[in-house]
């Protein structure tokens, strides 16, 4: 075609366009703050005569966003390829003349019962061979060809209808992707996923050392699937599998939409915070944004556990994400579902913006009068009226309201990064060696007492980018592959100061033991390696420039081999092996540091190892110290520093702020701040 044909081609394109009703583009989208409130409707269990009803005291409580359509594929489509989704774009229009703009979410973790009748094969296989049933959700087979057909069309049908939809911002994929299958067919996707990850039976062997147990495999058919309890190898690749094919699971239904739908819209899907049935870093990839369910279940709100999923969620993607679903009070899941104290989902709510939530919805708007979840907490309750925690939301949606022009464009940026990898907690976690011991706990012991001292903690895998951090900490990096420990070299070598925790090291790429003891190639590095690890029953006292301690799970025996090694805390006597021998070893690398800690330390030493670590490694607190119990978070913009402050100590706590700070909450500048139990402030530096 020559050059002038195409121009005409482009014009008649731009006509078409302009005549036909893809021109809907054209129409702007309406402006949303820039911090959301929203919270899950279910427009499909009510008579419209009540939707309008429902979306005014919505709208009288600030929420700006619902998120609809994830498990309403029967409604969607009745029968096969009958499709009705005139409902939802009336529930969406009505939705929009309240200021309420929609998140559509694909509904395939609820397949309905005539697709499964139909397409028995679409049904997931428990690993003991039983096929889960119709009547809950999630039972469908992730990997099988038919279903994936089906949820493409029902994605593509709402993508063409939605796409353009000046009133529809973004799009969940799916719901929770969690449940697996064990069908033969998974198994030989499986087998295959296997063969082009490692082209070899030879090498397959070789990896795995399958010369244990006459584990060796002749015939790629011969594989099994194993969970939990098995060669570490084969434990690994299998979980890999299960995340690709999360990924491609997803991608299947994210193509659909991409090809039909405004850029403006985002595609996410809701993670799990902690939850580890995937890796998470394989299947956010595609995705433009990263959003988690976040939920407290029994108790109260734990800051850190809390916090630090938040952060583990923000490294998804390097950037702000949703709180796609959040406890209203209760749930109805836990094994005593208490409330939350009056006054901690509002502190709940600011807590998740300090640490990078640009949105946050609650779950759910209403319970529907029947199906399995009626106990769970909502914000309006059966009959249609508001519960008592509603005003609370309702203040949240002013604030955010007045604070939205504040936040805008802002951002979480950290010097610390905790390193964090899904092949290492599973490594651990199927070989405990001291059934205590938890890789999160294990991070959120580092993470804690960090962010006190910093109050801003990125979490990131171990192939980041490290260059902007002054501190790295990699708890419990148990798995470490050669490209990542050249990352980590090179960061050390560039001037940075990488500490290790426990169990660090100690594996390859495919699970097996590195050859040199821990920190396997970061050996040389180090100057020092472990000796000898204990799991302990007892705790092993221990004692150093940290003060005196003890380190109650676990003790790694470290030698300090190069005369630049120097020992910070050593054990005292314990078992015999271990008295009086190095716990925590640091050497400086030129202007990079790299020091190993062997000990779990217990909450007392960890505040000072944090206190020593971010000393040494010039990281400085955001805003400056402040009373304990008060949590202080910055989000970074072109006009200044935002803080986030709320208290969780039980007793009100005053907050001298460095400079004049304009309120953002409450109007006016403050040079301090008093803030009750669960007492929120908002603070900013004024240019
Ligand atoms: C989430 C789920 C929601 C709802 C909620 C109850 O895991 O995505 O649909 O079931 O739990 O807490």
């Amino acid at each position: 075609m020559t050059r002038t044909n195409l121009g005409h081609l482009a014009i008649a394109l731009l006509y078409v366009i302009a005549a036909t009703g893809v021109a809907t583009q054209a129409q702007t989208a309406p402006q949303t703050p820039a911090l959301l409130l929203g919270t899950a409707w279910y427009p499909e269990q009510w008579p419209e005569s009540r939707w309008d009803i429902d979306l005014a005291l919505m709208q009288q409580a600030g929420i700006h966003m619902v998120r609809v359509g994830e498990f309403a594929w029967s409604r969607m489509e009745p029968s096969e390829g009958q499709y009705d989704l005139d409902w939802l774009d009336r529930a969406i229009t009505t939705a929009a003349k309240h200021g309420i703009v929609a998140v559509i979410g694909t509904p395939s973790a609820a397949p309905p019962v005539w697709l499964t009748q139909k397409y028995p094969e679409t049904l997931r296989s428990l690993q003991d061979g039983r096929k889960d049933q119709h009547g809950n959700r999630q039972q469908f087979n992730f990997a099988n060809p038919k279903y994936r057909a089906l949820a493409r069309a029902i994605a593509e049908q709402l993508a063409n209808r939605f796409g353009h939809n000046p009133n529809v911002v973004g799009w969940q994929i799916d719901n929770e992707y969690a449940e697996v299958s064990f069908d033969a067919e998974t198994k030989a996707q499986f087998q295959e996923w296997l063969k082009q990850h490692y082209g070899t039976l030879d090498n397959l062997n070789a990896s795995w050392t399958t010369a244990y147990w006459s584990e060796t495999y002749f015939d790629w058919n011969q594989v099994p699937i194993q969970v939990g309890y098995g060669n570490p190898g084969l434990l690994l690749s299998w979980m890999r599998f299960v995340s690709d094919t999360w990924r491609s699971y997803q991608r299947n239904q994210l193509e659909v939409i991409r090809a039909n739908a405004d850029p403006r819209q985002f595609i996410t899907t809701n993670m799990m915070g902690w939850f580890d049935g995937y890796d998470h870093y394989t299947v956010v990839q595609d995705l433009d944004l990263a959003a988690w369910d976040d939920y407290v279940g029994q108790g109260h709100l734990d800051p850190v556990r809390n916090g630090a999923a938040h952060d583990l969620t923000r490294g998804f993607k390097g950037k702000n994400f949703w709180v796609m679903e959040t406890q209203p009070g209760g749930v109805n899941w836990a094994d005593i579902n208490n409330w939350l104290d009056r006054g901690e989902v509002h502190a709940m709510a600011w807590h998740d913006v300090g640490h990078g939530a640009d949105t946050v919805s609650y779950w759910q708007w209403r319970s529907a009068l029947n199906g399995q979840e009626q106990y769970h907490g909502t914000l309006v309750g059966p009959d249609g009226t508001p519960d008592p925690l509603y005003p609370e939301i309702a203040q949240i949606g002013q604030e955010f309201a007045k604070a939205s022009a504040a936040l805008a464009g802002t951002s979480v940026r950290s010097q610390v990064a905790i390193l964090h990898s899904y092949d290492s907690r599973w490594a651990i976690d199927w070989q405990k060696h001291n059934k205590n011991y938890d890789p999160v706990k294990e991070i959120l012991s580092y993470y804690g007492p960090l962010h006190a001292v910093a109050q801003s903690v990125d979490i990131v895998p171990p192939s980041a980018s490290l260059s902007q951090y002054k501190l790295v900490v990699a708890p419990g990096l148990n798995v470490l592959t050669e490209e990542d420990a050249k990352n980590l070299i090179q960061y050390v070598n560039n001037g940075g100061h990488l500490v290790l925790g426990q169990r660090s090291a100690m594996k390859d790429a495919h699970n097996g033991l590195w050859p040199q003891r821990q920190p396997g190639p970061l050996t040389e590095l180090l100057g020092g390696r472990v000796e000898q690890y204990y799991a302990l029953g007892e705790p092993a006292p221990i004692e150093g420039k940290w003060g005196t301690g003890e380190s109650p799970l676990w003790a790694e025996l470290l030698s300090a081999k190069d005369p630049d090694v120097e020992v910070l805390m050593r054990y005292n006597r314990s078992n015999g092996w271990l008295d009086g021998q190095p716990a925590a070893i640091t050497r400086k690398v030129g202007k990079g540091r790299i020091t190993y800690i062997g000990a779990w330390l217990d909450p007392k030493t960890m505040n000072q190892a944090a206190v020593w670590m971010t000393n040494v490694s010039g990281v400085k607190p955001a805003l400056g110290s402040v009373a304990e119990g008060v949590e202080v978070n910055p989000r970074y913009g072109a006009n200044g520093v935002v803080y986030v402050l709320v208290n969780f100590a039980t007793s009100p706590q005053t907050v001298k702020l460095p400079s004049v700070m304009q309120d953002v909450l409450n109007g006016g500048s403050v040079q301090s701040v008093r803030l009750l139990q669960y007492g929120v402030a908002v603070v900013a530096t004024t240019k």
